[in-house]
């Protein structure tokens, strides 16, 4: 359905080209399957933004810019004109994409069209200041068929003098004039991330932001922006997702003229990049979409897209693979002889991928040593680590090890021999979290050491997957070596040196996968995710606490790239108790895992997991690959329902959970969303709690008078396989 309208619209001839623009009014109009994006040149010369929303098709119906009215001596006209990359200068006050010092001391940057080239897709703008060659360059991409447009900025000094970024945005996005806006945002902490808000837009700025140096647990780069009438299904929605593993920062701000402006890329706390004569700075990309179809119809198109042209791999990526990770079960107890029983019960149980997690290296018995020391242990494993993954690969399973190359213990032969390389000012304290410090990635040394120590366990050995960790975030960030004045690059030069890591070892090792993890979910964006394959959406496991975990991680991202196991009960994080059936539903809705201890899982356990792994074998490209329906959410009562269809509607699978049971009432009829109404479907309960007895129902049927799930007592759940009647 959603790819219609392109498709009659390019069929059409009515616009050939995803990029166009108009000489004689100076405007530029890029066109996507959901969305018109249009700017234009104003008399002096400032570039802006004149509208974003559902698709235009006329390029003549855009007008050329004329001045805004200057309402008084405080209210410049300059305030009211949107701006698409606005430098701090001249009469502006609004938060600047661009904010520098030359080494002269002037700071006064604005910046003027200079000229632009269309290339297919891309289209580049160049500005540059009024008086000197300060110059900044727009890279604007447009995926038509995905909805999708993406923008940065590349920042050059061509003047002779050195000069330093103050503050250095990707974008400036503009919602259509006007009040009541909503919010709707990611936030978090540890074992609690991506719990979905939305609030009313007032006037003044809210910032979305990472201080800690990576993604942060605390926010994620992602927002929606309706008009405060919008909801799962309908309604205008505005997106955007930031791809930056750092210090990164959003900024909503609703100014007292109506305007409802967006503003993210580098944090500007604690920023400063100096640039020499010739240098330069690129920001990372912010990807922004529009929706006319609400929340739901934001998310399938930043789905869509993330599965397309964010992920490795891209539309012909393998799907993920059951895997099965002992961490919760045996924590830094690992040896060869535990971690053999465990792969032959992960095996007999389907598993395809046996991931061994901490405690492997080093003097790694708790978390006070050996991080940093990726030697395997020698009395856990006498003989290195290839019985191990011998007999694992014999059992027909894929290996996998955890690492978690960006720290050190004080109690590490690393840390023994290169105390410099840590994070730290020199004769202040190195502040430890979780008994560790974080190494020096800004550094190349540090970086070819950590990429050569991969490279090594990879070349080693048969490793099909890493399980890259980062358990806390950077502090205390000095750069003695870098010395004062260039010091603070280390926030931008650590992730960058981070992704080359990443890149460089999926370039000499094309097969292996890459797991993200910071403890959780504190490490998931669109610029990690486009080099690795899965996230750790949380260390929270608590199946109940996941659907809203999953639920608010859904927002912004595919189903494929979360990876949730199924583990032990009582749960850790909470105490609570849920059945298995349950958790695996759950877990199944993302990327399945099975974090349980197998040791103590009983013949029924056996029965029950071995049954759930062969469903999601049958159901996970629907879900890895569908469109996802968020149709009860869990915030919203008692049931909380999904339902995916896959990406031919061959296949569709609701997925429904209770909370709790009063008064032996029945749940709310769930009616089905995105089949093909003529179509008929084979329906199949999983576990007969389903009213509807007949075998076959249509797609008219199953979405306007829909389903009854009977859900009993506490935590109950079920799924509905459907499948489409050829
Ligand atoms: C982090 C991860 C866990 C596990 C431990 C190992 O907390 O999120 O899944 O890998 O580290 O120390």
């Amino acid at each position: 359905m959603r790819r219609i309208p392109i498709f009659l619209l390019l069929a059409s001839g009515l616009f050939a080209q995803s990029i166009r623009f108009a000489a004689d009014r100076q405007v530029f109009l890029l066109t996507t399957s959901q969305s018109s994006y249009a700017m234009g040149i104003a008399p002096d010369g400032s570039l802006r933004n004149i509208y974003w929303g559902a698709p235009l098709w006329s390029l003549d119906d855009l007008p050329a810019l004329t001045p805004a009215r200057e309402l008084s001596s405080f209210d410049p006209r300059q305030m009211m004109e949107n701006e698409e990359f606005p430098g701090w200068g001249g009469t502006r006050y609004y938060e600047p994409a661009l904010k520098i010092v030359r080494e002269d001391g002037d700071r006064d940057l604005v910046l003027q069209y200079v000229s632009h080239r269309i290339a297919g897709n891309d289209l580049d703008i160049s500005l540059k200041d009024i008086r000197d060659s300060v110059e900044i360059t727009l890279h604007y991409r447009v995926y038509p068929e995905l909805g999708i447009v993406s923008r940065s900025a590349t920042i050059r000094n061509g003047t002779p003098q050195p000069l330093t970024i103050e503050s250095a945005q990707a974008a400036a996005w503009y919602m259509p004039a006007g009040a009541g806006y909503q919010l709707s945002y990611l936030s978090g902490r540890w074992a609690a991330e991506t719990q979905l808000v939305r609030e009313p837009i007032h006037e003044g700025m809210k910032v979305l932001e990472s201080r800690k140096g990576h993604t942060s647990h605390g926010f994620n780069p992602w927002f929606a922006i309706d008009q405060g009438d919008a909801n799962e299904e309908s309604g205008r929605v505005w997106f955007g997702a930031l791809a930056w593993s750092g210090n990164w920062r959003i900024t909503v701000e609703q100014t007292p003229y109506r305007q409802v402006r967006v503003t993210g890329g580098f944090n500007s706390f604690d920023f400063s990049y100096p640039l020499k004569p010739g240098e330069s700075l690129d920001t990372p990309a912010f990807y922004g979409g529009f929706s006319a179809a609400g929340f739901g119809g934001a998310s399938r198109t930043l789905h869509h897209f993330e599965r397309e042209r964010i992920l490795p791999g891209g539309a012909g990526a393998r799907l993920r693979p059951v895997l099965y990770n002992s961490w919760e079960a045996t924590e830094f107890d690992v040896d060869e002889a535990g971690q053999k029983a465990l792969a032959g019960k992960a095996a007999a149980l389907g598993v395809e991928l046996f991931v061994m997690d901490d405690g492997w290296f080093g003097a790694r018995n708790d978390d006070h040593a050996g991080l940093g020391d990726w030697v395997p242990n020698p009395r856990k494993f006498p003989n290195g680590l290839k019985p191990l993954i011998d007999s694992v690969n014999a059992l027909g399973m894929d290996f996998g090890l955890w690492v978690e190359p960006e720290m050190v213990n004080a109690d590490s032969d690393l840390y023994r021999a290169h105390p410099d390389w840590v994070i730290h000012f020199d004769g202040r304290p190195r502040s430890e979290l979780r008994t560790q410090m974080v190494l020096n990635l800004a550094r190349d040394d540090v970086r070819e050491y950590i990429f050569g120590v991969l490279d090594k366990l990879a070349t080693d050995y048969p490793i099909r997957y890493l399980k890259w960790d980062m358990n806390r975030p950077l502090s205390e960030p000095g750069w003695p070596e870098a010395g004062p004045a260039d010091e603070r690059k280390l926030w931008v030069a650590y992730v960058r040196n981070l992704y080359r890591i990443l890149d460089r070892l999926r370039a000499k090792h094309p097969s292996l996968e890459i797991e993200s993890c910071s403890g959780g979910g504190g490490r998931v964006d669109l610029g990690i995710l486009e080099r690795v394959n899965e996230v750790w959406a949380s260390d929270n496991t608590d199946a109940f606490d996941r659907l809203r975990i999953q639920a608010g991680f859904s927002q912004a991202h595919a189903a494929r790239i979360m990876s949730a196991w199924v583990t032990d009960i009582p749960n850790w994080v909470d105490g609570r108790s849920v059945s298995l059936s349950y958790r695996f539903l759950v877990a199944m809705q993302g990327a399945l895992g099975i974090g349980s201890n197998l040791n103590k899982w009983t013949t029924e356990d056996f029965a029950t997991a071995t049954k759930m792994v062969a469903l999601d074998k049958r159901i996970r490209a629907t879900v890895q690959n569908g469109d996802l329906f968020r149709l009860f959410s869990p915030w919203a009562g008692d049931l909380t329902a999904n339902q995916y269809v896959g990406a031919d509607g061959r296949q569709s699978v609701l997925f429904a959970f209770r909370h709790s049971q009063q008064y032996n009432s029945p749940v709310p009829t769930i009616r089905l969303r995105g089949l093909d109404p003529r179509a008929m479907y084979r329906v199949e309960s999983i576990d007969r709690k389903l009213a509807e007895k007949q075998p076959q129902l249509s797609g008219a049927y199953l979405m306007e008078a829909g389903l009854n799930v009977i859900l009993r007592a506490d935590f109950d759940a079920t799924a509905v396989v459907l499948d489409r009647v050829e």
